[in-house]
């Protein structure tokens, strides 16, 4: 039995005031979450903050990307060791908006994932095609090539140490969700591709939908046989929203 995870993306959002009332939200309404368990990725400025106050929870923390090198002359990155300093759990990978805004290639992200499972850490390797790849026929091809960057770098054993996240870059912030059936499709193939590698990773490890998961639309999502709760960006914001939809996990 997989559990849900539901996981807020934050993304480069917030103030360290609006940080804390969020996550005062978050708590006073996790009573009402049955079933999924629940992560936040914060900025990385405001880990330590959100860590402390979600210390004594069942909250995960969760951070939005990663270095591949160890601790060194690197200005500007964040090492993993640094992350779970701060407590964090889970850290993304691979999320559409690093690819194609900061140029994160297949290798890089493969590279990633292998650093931050290597510390403990529990990588959400996010795949997902653009609008003109779907168009064009392409999304198992692409999520293929995705996926298998990870498997040639960490092994089968390794991708089912971590968490997949299908978020089709087209629904990403767009307001325009995948149906149910769409997602639910892309996701079979995941696991089914994942199968023919191990049959206990592809039953045991947990994938996630996202983009433009609401409150809404989360129970039809997560209602498909496929689909293990989501990565939530805008409607993690909101703690009211937020939490309905992990009400639906
Ligand atoms: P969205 O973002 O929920 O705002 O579409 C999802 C994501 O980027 O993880």
């Amino acid at each position: 039995m997989r559990q849900p995870l539901v996981a807020g993306n934050w993304k480069m959002n917030g103030t360290l005031d609006s940080v804390q009332a969020l996550v005062e939200g978050i708590i006073a309404g996790l009573g009402e979450v049955q079933n999924a368990e629940v992560a936040v990725c914060p900025p990385f400025v405001y880990l330590e903050t959100v860590g402390r106050m979600v210390g004594h929870t069942p909250i995960a923390l969760g951070a939005q990307n990663v270095a591949k090198e160890d601790p060194g002359a690197y200005t500007g990155e964040i090492a993993a060791p640094m992350l779970t300093d701060m407590g964090c759990k889970y850290v993304i990978v691979g999320h559409s908006e690093r690819r194609n805004i900061y140029g994160e290639t297949d290798t890089l992200v493969a590279e990633k994932y292998d650093r931050g499972l290597r510390e403990g850490l529990v990588p959400i390797l996010c795949v997902g095609e653009l609008l003109e790849e779907r168009e064009a026929g392409k999304t198992e091809e692409v999520v293929a090539r995705q996926l298998d960057a990870v498997i040639q770098q960490v092994g089968i054993g390794g991708l089912g140490k971590g968490v997949i996240a299908y978020e089709p870059v087209w629904a990403i912030g767009t307001g325009r969700t995948a149906t149910p059936e769409q997602a639910q499709d892309v996701h079979a193939f995941i696991r089914e591709r994942l199968y023919s590698h191990d049959p206990a990773v592809a039953l045991a490890i947990r994938i996630l939908y996202g983009g433009s998961v609401k409150g809404s639309n989360a129970e039809g999502l997560f209602g498909m046989a496929d689909i293990d709760g989501g990565l939530i960006g805008g409607a993690s914001l909101d703690a009211g929203e937020f939490l309905a939809i992990c009400q639906a996990g």
